[in-house]
């Protein structure tokens, strides 16, 4: 048995045979699936060098689509001495073999260009795997949420939640409430200018998320997290909500704050509501979700139900059961944050985002049950592995605590069907690593609180439980390999994330872990 380190791969693949040489890259050529060629060329291309691609290139690269072969967005990449095949069962597979490769790329100071004779076969252990970006506490421009796409599409996430609205701003064009984007649009936290995304932007992002096979899944947070919307139409927004913890934390963080109808700028939650007994707020909801479903080709329409700490609970069930159905009329499967679970009547078939710890306590993992017993599934969030905004160690500049302090072995170490009791493994859907933007006003600050953490959640969406090199020691040796890739890419990472983790020596004293020092690999089968 030959021992290989593992190809620095994340997500590790089901199966991975590593052979003995390399296959040189100097030169390409591409053929098949027109799609894929036209992305991969444009990519190899920034990296080889445009030269370096063309129709009598050396080594050929096929991509095809197979559905005979695999499963859904599976695949297969052989790379022998001077033919590099990728067969994808279908388009997604084929996208996920080319990132596979594109992982593989290395170069060697004199041979050039090159990856390693290989054969992988692979397949997703969860259908959902999501990142989601907070474009409502701070802006994000259109670019910077392509930018976004292509490093959660590098680790094969395929789908990008993108949390539209919230108390510091409306970021979505919506054509029958022009003010919504217009006026609630301008502002964010800290008191920048805010923006909006119009909806010929809005399909731009997502024409771009799906040519990468990525669905995006707009949120418009309801309820609560509406402060913005009486910024715009104040009579749809009841007063302010202003509990002790929000005076006492605002006051501490030299925060004003909310006043009714004016912009909101902090960081605080759980003080604003639309008007739960108002019909013009039914009226409106029914035409923003239509408007957002209408922009929207994937199944998903996210209405929110998170943190309405000022909403008692009946209205909250007298809210959650009408706007549920609302957002399925427009064709749409709904998803809310774990919390609408609490309503006994919501329609059926929804999906819940599960966002407490990953131990739940009280009655969140209830909450988040009753979706499945409802016909439903479940988004796996846990605040306190998942969360990209959470600090990966006490002093960092970015992100915030509240969920805990969560290094990259931490957010490595959760199980998604081991969170949820009394849920059968079928009824997980997948996961999602949320960044929430209080502290990130731009891309480099995003980047540097998701990456390398990003990989963790990538790797636990997409890789067996069991499968090979699935394991903490051989994890953090791939990341430590990935980070000059990524920071070739022009993410910022925070290289920090591998500085705290110690191993034992024979002799008991600490070292720390090294990309030398991390185990070898064995060939799997
Ligand atoms: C949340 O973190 N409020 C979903």
């Amino acid at each position: 048995m030959v021992l290989h380190d593992a190809p620095s791969l994340i997500p590790f693949p089901s199966s991975v045979r590593l052979g003995e040489g390399s296959v040189p890259l100097g030169s390409v050529r591409l053929d098949g699936d027109p799609e894929a060629v036209a992305l991969l060329r444009a990519e190899l291309g920034a990296l080889l060098g445009a030269d370096a691609v063309d129709d009598s290139g050396g080594t050929r690269i096929t991509l095809e689509i197979d559905p005979a072969q695999g499963s859904a967005e599976g695949y297969t990449l052989d790379a022998g001495a001077d033919v590099i095949r990728v067969t994808g069962h279908d388009a997604a597979g084929l996208f996920y073999g080319t990132r596979t490769l594109l992982q593989l790329l290395r170069r060697g100071e004199r041979a050039g260009w090159s990856m390693p004779e290989i054969r992988v076969e692979d397949a997703p252990r969860f259908r959902y795997r999501g990142v989601m970006l907070d474009v409502a506490r701070h802006f994000f421009s259109v670019a910077d949420v392509e930018r976004w796409i292509d490093g959660a599409a590098s680790l094969k996430y395929n789908h990008l939640h993108l949390h539209l609205t919230d108390d510091q701003g409306w970021r979505i064009e919506i054509e029958s409430w022009p003010l919504l984007a217009e006026r609630g649009g301008a502002s964010e936290v800290g008191g920048g200018a805010g923006g909006f995304y119009t909806q010929h932007q809005y399909r731009e992002i997502v024409a771009y998320a799906a040519a990468r096979h990525m669905i995006v899944v707009p949120e418009i947070d309801l309820p609560g997290h509406t402060h913005a919307v009486g910024v715009a139409y104040p009579e749809l927004v009841a007063l302010p909500s202003l509990s002790d913890k929000t005076i006492t934390e605002s006051t501490a963080l030299s925060q004003s704050l909310p006043v009714h109808g004016e912009p909101y700028t902090g960081w605080a939650v759980g003080h604003s509501s639309v008007q739960i007994h108002d019909e013009s707020t039914y009226a409106f909801i029914t035409d923003v979700l239509t408007e957002v479903a209408a922009l929207t080709p994937g199944p998903y329409l996210h209405i929110g139900g998170d943190e309405c700490l000022g909403t008692s609970s009946e209205d909250f069930a007298l809210f959650f059961e009408r706007v549920s159905r609302i957002a399925a009329a427009t064709g749409k499967t709904p998803i809310a944050w774990h919390e609408a679970g609490a309503v006994d009547d919501l329609a059926e078939g929804m999906l819940g985002q599960y966002w407490a710890g990953a131990t739940p306590e009280g009655a969140h993992g209830e909450h988040a049950a009753h979706f499945v017993q409802r016909g439903g599934a479940l988004i796996l969030s846990p605040s306190d592995r998942a969360y990209l905004d959470m600090k990966p160690h006490a002093g960092f500049p970015l992100g915030l605590a509240w969920a805990g302090v969560v290094p990259l072995r931490t957010a490595y170490d959760w199980e998604p069907t081991a969170v949820i009791d009394d849920v059968p493994a079928g009824a997980i859907l997948g996961v999602e690593a949320p960044l929430w933007t209080e502290t990130v006003s731009s891309l480099a600050d995003a980047d540097r609180l998701a990456f390398p953490r990003i990989a963790a959640q990538a790797e636990i969406g997409w890789s067996a439980q069991n499968g090979p090199e699935r394991s903490w020691p051989s994890f953090r040796a791939r990341v430590a390999r990935l980070i000059p890739v990524w920071e070739s890419s022009g993410i910022a990472v925070d290289r920090t994330a591998l500085d705290d983790e110690t191993t034992p020596e024979p002799d008991g004293i600490p070292q720390p872990v090294t990309a030398a020092s991390a185990p070898s690999f064995e060939e799997t089968a």
